[in-house]
């Protein structure tokens, strides 16, 4: 299928690889030779090609800059002892950037597109795929809007886009979090579910709040009544209370994390039992308190799986478990990273090899 797209690829006259440290590397800071781009005018994407990863030129006009027609995914390659490159649900990320699509007026990214720039943009920078166990190529596909127009109306033309990040851990230590429950994140009948720009702009101030007190993120609540647990700034959340792994259910408030049903299915498999329902942070808190709260957790592709050390609510610090304690979550990541790494066989499908 891919084959009938015609690509141009223009490759870097000298790689920029071997000014990279790879056993230090910082998180969205260090980016690979090249990247992919597309068009979309009059209907259509046109214009595939690779290129050496580059600024950008851009009309002051630009609607996205202006309306926020911007969205992106988030997933990674890895390097498995043979040398292979895997990728991790990939059409996961590819059916979710059309679902924020949607909800964006913006138009929809072709199987082919989406996957085809992808192997193309790996093949050519494969090298750039660390082999370290915990590191790996992070790969940000996004897409804005492109028309050179001030007024409110969707974009005629838009850009899709494909660079790739080699990265090791995107937390270097288990995450101190906030419970929020004053700033929103979401509301129903929003924008909460996509992979919107805007819903990170609008999460950067309270996020700071909280930084400024010395935790690494927020959890937010319900817009409405502020009183049950929707998710984290880059994950999805859940607690191990008693034998039972609890999340908030996916709606319009808060993404479908691939990472999230990937627990959910290994756990269900494990038959630990599983509810995706409203979690109220008062039940949390009281857990705490009874000792029946066994592990807490965030998860997504970034983060992988991020232990939650200590919870703070109303002013209050709970600390949780400690992190060797928590067989489950160890076991997850473990778990997960072996299907990711390729070191256990892939029975769910969930590979797909460069
Ligand atoms: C707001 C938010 N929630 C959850 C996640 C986790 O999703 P995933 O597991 O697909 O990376 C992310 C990261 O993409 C995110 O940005």
């Amino acid at each position: 299928m891919t084959d009938t797209l015609s690509m141009q690829i223009k490759k870097v006259n000298q790689s920029r690889i071997s000014e990279v440290d790879f056993d230090n590397i910082a998180f969205g800071k260090v980016y690979s030779d090249h990247m992919f781009m597309a068009d979309y005018k009059d209907g259509e994407w046109t214009n595939l090609q690779v290129l050496p990863y580059e600024h950008l030129r851009l009309s002051p006009a630009n609607s996205a800059i202006h309306y926020g027609q911007s969205i992106f995914e988030g997933l990674k390659a890895y390097r498995s002892p043979e040398n292979e490159i895997l990728l991790f649900r990939p059409m996961d990320n590819w059916a979710r950037l059309n679902r924020s699509a949607a909800r964006m007026c913006m138009p929809e990214v072709p199987e082919e597109v989406f996957m085809s720039g992808l192997q193309e943009l790996l093949k050519l920078d494969n090298a750039w795929v660390p082999s370290k166990i915990g590191s790996s190529l992070y790969i940000r596909p996004f897409m804005f809007a492109t028309d050179e127009y001030i007024g409110i109306r969707p974009s005629d033309t838009y850009k899709f886009m494909i660079f790739t990040c080699p990265v090791g851990s995107y937390y270097s230590e288990p995450v101190r979090v906030r419970i929020e429950t004053n700033y929103s994140r979401a509301y129903t009948g929003g924008t909460g579910f996509a992979k919107c720009a805007g819903n990170y702009a609008g999460a950067l101030y309270p996020a700071k709040q909280a930084q400024k007190l010395g935790y690494h993120q927020l959890i937010w609540t319900d817009a409405s009544s502020h009183q049950y647990i929707e998710e984290s700034g880059t994950m999805n959340v859940m607690f191990l209370i008693n034998d039972t792994l609890i999340t908030a259910p996916t709606g319009d408030t808060i993404l479908d994390g691939i990472t999230r049903k990937s627990v959910l299915t290994l756990a269900r498999e494990w038959g630990v039992k599983v509810e995706e329902r409203k979690v109220s942070i008062l039940e949390v808190v009281e857990a705490i308190k009874n000792g029946t709260l066994k592990e807490a957790f965030g998860t997504g592709t970034a983060a992988t799986i991020a232990p939650i050390a200590l919870l703070n609510h109303d002013g209050v610090d709970y600390t949780l478990p400690a992190i060797e304690t928590r067989e489950f979550s160890n076991k997850i990541l473990k778990t997960l990273n072996d299907i990711r790494y390729g070191i256990a066989p892939d029975t769910h499908n969930w590979i797909t090899k460069l």
